[in-house]
């Protein structure tokens, strides 16, 4: 008989990429997504209607609804990818974001405990628990979060080692660095920036060749923090593989590369022959009340157990997302034009 996964957030960058993983395995995927008057299945639509992939409305906050569905389903895995996860935002909402982050998760593992615990626990922790830790940063490296978003992802991370340790769920904690892909959202800054270079080199390719004298500058905030930022699709791999190890455990995924906000900006926009300074503008409306500066994660421990590594590198992160937005970009141009 085949597998089951629930995944929560299964309309999101990396619940959309791990839909596509397990599918490819012959599991059946129950993905979870909250109601919403507005369609947030873009990254799903080509699996929707499969009959092997099936979709529920859902809210990781509320308690009784993820009782119920849990209660039905009893599914082999279940993977909590559902977050408010823009660190900056959650200065704004840092209620809602605790809600989501952490008491959502709490919602997951008491209704696994009591209804389901054979069902094996994926939650989706972050190197943005280690706040300013200096690099590189591994499974021992101590957590000072930076953030309200880092530290409900704390609480959730505690409430794994408890569940784990004091109910015997088999319960993993997946400590992510970045990860990106042309499905990034747009706010966050790696998206930010290819979405905007794409729409300038369109631009540039109807105008002779160079920017529209009233082009805009890309607002963006702090270029100096330094990210350790790999492909998704290499993370939802090592997200199975805890799943399938005989013992529970905590792992770092990364790439073990550090580049700054800067870096990114020099080498995407070297791929359209401009220098990135003509075009970026600093607002301080960017900048995070605290920041995190420099994040580098060390996998051995990935590497050595799971037999994890990453596959795509930095540079082709960058020209993956750059040619899939110009792509796009010339789409939508084509269909502008057109009509
Ligand atoms: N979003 C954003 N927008 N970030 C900017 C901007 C901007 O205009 N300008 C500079 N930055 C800087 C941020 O201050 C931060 O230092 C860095 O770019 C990366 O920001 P994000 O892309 O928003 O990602 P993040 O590192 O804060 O968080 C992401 O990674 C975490 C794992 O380390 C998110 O995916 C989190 O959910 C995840 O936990």
């Amino acid at each position: 008989m085949s597998k089951s996964a629930m995944l929560t957030g299964a309309n999101g960058q990396d619940g959309s990429y791990l839909a596509e993983f397990l599918l490819e395995k012959g599991y059946r995927v129950y993905g979870l997504i909250r109601r919403s008057s507005t369609v947030t299945t873009e990254r799903i639509a080509h699996l929707i209607g499969r009959p092997d992939f099936e979709l529920i409305t859902g809210d990781v906050t509320d308690a009784t609804g993820v009782h119920r569905v849990i209660q039905r389903l009893r599914p082999d895995e279940v993977y909590n990818l559902a977050a408010q996860s823009h660190v900056g935002d959650s200065f704004d909402v840092p209620s809602a974001t605790f809600e989501v982050n952490a008491v959502g998760v709490l919602n997951l593992l008491e209704t696994i405990r009591t209804e389901s615990p054979h069902t094996r626990f994926y939650q989706a922790s972050t190197s943005e628990l280690f706040g300013n830790s200096p690099p590189p940063q591994d499974e021992n490296t101590p957590f000072i979060p930076r953030s309200p978003y880092a530290v409900a992802k704390l609480a959730a991370h505690n409430l794994v080692h408890i569940y784990r340790e004091g109910y015997g769920v088999f319960a993993c904690a997946g400590i992510l660095f970045n990860h990106e892909s042309e499905r990034r959202g747009e706010e966050f800054v790696t998206r930010k920036i290819t979405k905007y270079l794409a729409r300038l080199a369109v631009a540039m390719e109807n105008n002779g060749g160079n920017p529209p004298h009233d082009w805009t500058k890309l607002a963006l905030g702090n270029l100096d923090a330094k990210r350790d930022w790999s492909f998704v699709g290499d993370m939802v791999r090592g997200m199975w593989l805890m799943l399938q190890q005989d013992q529970p455990d905590d792992f770092v995924l990364a790439s073990g590369e550090s580049h700054s906000v800067r870096e990114f900006l020099e080498l995407a926009f070297k791929s359209l022959g401009v220098d990135y300074r003509d075009f970026v503008r600093i607002d301080p409306k960017f900048f995070r009340p605290a920041e995190v500066n420099y994040l580098c994660g060390d996998a051995t421990k990935a590497r050595q157990v799971l037999g994890w590594s990453p596959r795509v590198s930095f540079e082709e992160l960058i020209t993956r997302m750059v040619e899939s937005d110009v792509a796009r970009e010339r789409d939508s141009h084509g269909l502008r034009c057109a009509s």
